[in-house]
């Protein structure tokens, strides 16, 4: 069976490239999925991508992954600082997760030092732009192959 993942984009991203691009970088969210399909390509995983602007219909979607992922890769954007209930299906689904922000959230406002995800994550990859969510992906990957051996 091909190891599958899902890759979560929080609030707002959407607007990559246009948003802040001081802070977040010029790339779009369709050159940072582009870059994940094809790191998976060359891992040989597949991957299920989904943005949205509502917590619910992010958590719904975490909802579907158990018994259709391997593992979850998410940049819960915003909802990282305040969504316990984003938390909580990352917690009932049981699968391994990796958190990832395109900016370095620790040298930033102290709003953005708490993360309401990491305790239930494998680990956070911050501060690198589109490159944290590849990191994300190979941490992720080599996490599920491991467990797998
Ligand atoms: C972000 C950091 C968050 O604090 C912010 O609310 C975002 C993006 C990042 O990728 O750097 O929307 O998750």
């Amino acid at each position: 069976m091909t190891t599958k993942f899902m890759i979560l984009h929080g609030p707002n991203l959407n607007m990559l490239g246009k948003r802040e691009p001081a802070i977040y970088g010029g790339q779009t969210l369709e050159d940072v999925n582009t870059s994940l399909m094809e790191l998976a390509a060359e891992l040989g995983c597949k991957l299920s991508i989904f943005q949205s602007n509502s917590e619910g219909a992010l958590i719904d979607f975490i909802q579907s992954s158990a018994g259709e992922c391997q593992g979850i890769l998410i940049n819960p954007a915003a909802f990282t600082h305040t969504s316990i209930a984003i938390r909580d299906a990352l917690s009932a689904v049981g699968l391994p997760v990796v958190e990832v922000h395109l900016s370095n959230i620790h040298r930033r406002e102290s709003f953005r030092h708490i993360s309401m995800v990491a305790p239930v994550a494998i680990g956070q990859i911050c501060g690198f732009g589109g490159d944290s969510y590849l990191l994300g992906l190979r941490a992720l990957f080599n996490n599920v192959k491991n467990s797998l051996n």
